[in-house]
């Protein structure tokens, strides 16, 4: 049976945040920055670190017990974990595979993928694809970066950005006309190497392709600026035209948390006021594909989000990547 895309949703939320505080003076001790300059510039001011003996997908596992807990769900009634991540601990074995092992998911397939920060937008997709299969039932998407791991602490371009997390949502059939009314993704390839992150078999060019790159992040973070703003509001337009209705019928956005000004440039480009618009980048800086799930987890046993409220969700990331989906909240 072929369901309506409209009817699959999403019917529990988690998340982990890891305790360690790293704090912007405590940046100005490591690199030649200042607390005025990363707070000016990114809206940032603290990120939480990784205990350095805590494999990162260990947080996949916390947010995704949590999930389960929030849904009423038990573990081995997933059919399907979707793990994404670009700061895996291993490319084998996924960490998807690793957390289902742990948490006791016998029924489920798990597999990473990685469309970089854009990467829960992407899963969503997969996963109401999935679903409206009829062959998986309820789907896990975990979103989990360790991103302190991929970062050169030596190289204040980048370091002062990034943070650790785990983001996961349960997602099922759902009442009718609630849960994702419409997807829109894109990539754009050719502007792949504004943002590079070699892993270990990379070809020597390729780790050699950017001054001090050869294992970390690197980005030009002002073409991937200049792309973003652009990218989520596009992107955002895009979903709720697919459905027909306007920016004013939309009660909250969550957009990537990469740069408070990527975020107020987007949301300006909206015309959707400042209320309306999710942020906790003060506090965890750019988690990549986390930074999305976390966001929906907090707001929803905040309980600030209501059923039948409209959400956009939007990203953009390496690759480059951009999505947006539009969500009515069904919980
Ligand atoms: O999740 C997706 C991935 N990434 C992003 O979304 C990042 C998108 N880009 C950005 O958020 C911004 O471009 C950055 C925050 C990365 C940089 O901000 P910016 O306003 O574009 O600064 P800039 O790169 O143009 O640099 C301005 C100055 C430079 O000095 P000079 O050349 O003017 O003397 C930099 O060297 O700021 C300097 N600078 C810093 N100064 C103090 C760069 N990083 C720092 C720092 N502290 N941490």
């Amino acid at each position: 049976m072929v369901m309506s895309k409209s009817s699959i949703g999403i019917i529990g939320t988690g998340s982990y945040l890891p305790e360690k505080i790293l704090s912007n003076s405590d940046l100005e001790k490591m690199v030649d920055t200042s607390d005025e300059w990363i707070t000016k510039r990114t809206g940032i001011s603290n990120r939480r670190i990784l205990d350095d003996d805590m494999p990162a997908y260990k947080m996949g596992i916390a947010a995704a017990n949590n999930a389960l807990e929030n849904a009423g769900v038990k573990a081995e009634e997933i059919d399907a974990i979707i793990l994404t991540t670009n700061s895996p601990d291993y490319l084998t074995p996924s960490s998807a595979c690793l957390i289902q092992g742990e948490i006791g998911a016998v029924n489920a397939i798990a597999f990473d993928m990685n469309a970089a920060c854009t990467g829960f937008i992407y899963a969503l997709e997969i996963a109401q694809s999935f679903i409206s299969t009829g062959k998986y039932k309820k789907v896990m998407v975990i979103s989990c970066e360790g991103m302190s791991r991929a970062i050169d602490w030596t190289d204040r371009n980048t370091c002062v950005l990034f943070g650790d997390a785990a983001g996961a949502v349960i997602l099922s059939e759902v009442e009718e006309g609630y849960g994702i009314l419409s997807t829109c993704l894109g990539s754009v390839g050719e502007k792949g190497k504004c943002i590079t992150l070699p892993c270990s078999f990379s070809s020597e060019e390729d780790k050699a392709i950017r001054n001090g790159g050869e294992k970390y992040l690197w980005m030009d973070g002002t073409e991937v600026f200049k792309f973003a703003v652009g990218a989520m509001a596009d992107a955002s337009k895009k979903a709720i035209d697919e459905i027909g209705i306007t920016f004013d019928d939309i009660h909250m956005v969550f957009p990537h948390q990469a740069n408070t000004r990527i975020i107020d440039g987007a949301a300006k480009r909206m015309k959707i006021p400042e209320e309306k618009v999710y942020s906790n980048i003060a506090e965890t800086g750019n988690i990549s594909s986390a930074s999305i799930p976390l966001g929906l987890d907090l707001s929803n046993k905040r309980g600030i989000l209501k059923k039948g409220d409209n959400l956009v969700l939007v990203g953009f990331g390496g690759g480059l990547t951009w999505g947006a989906s539009v969500i009515k909240w069904c919980l």
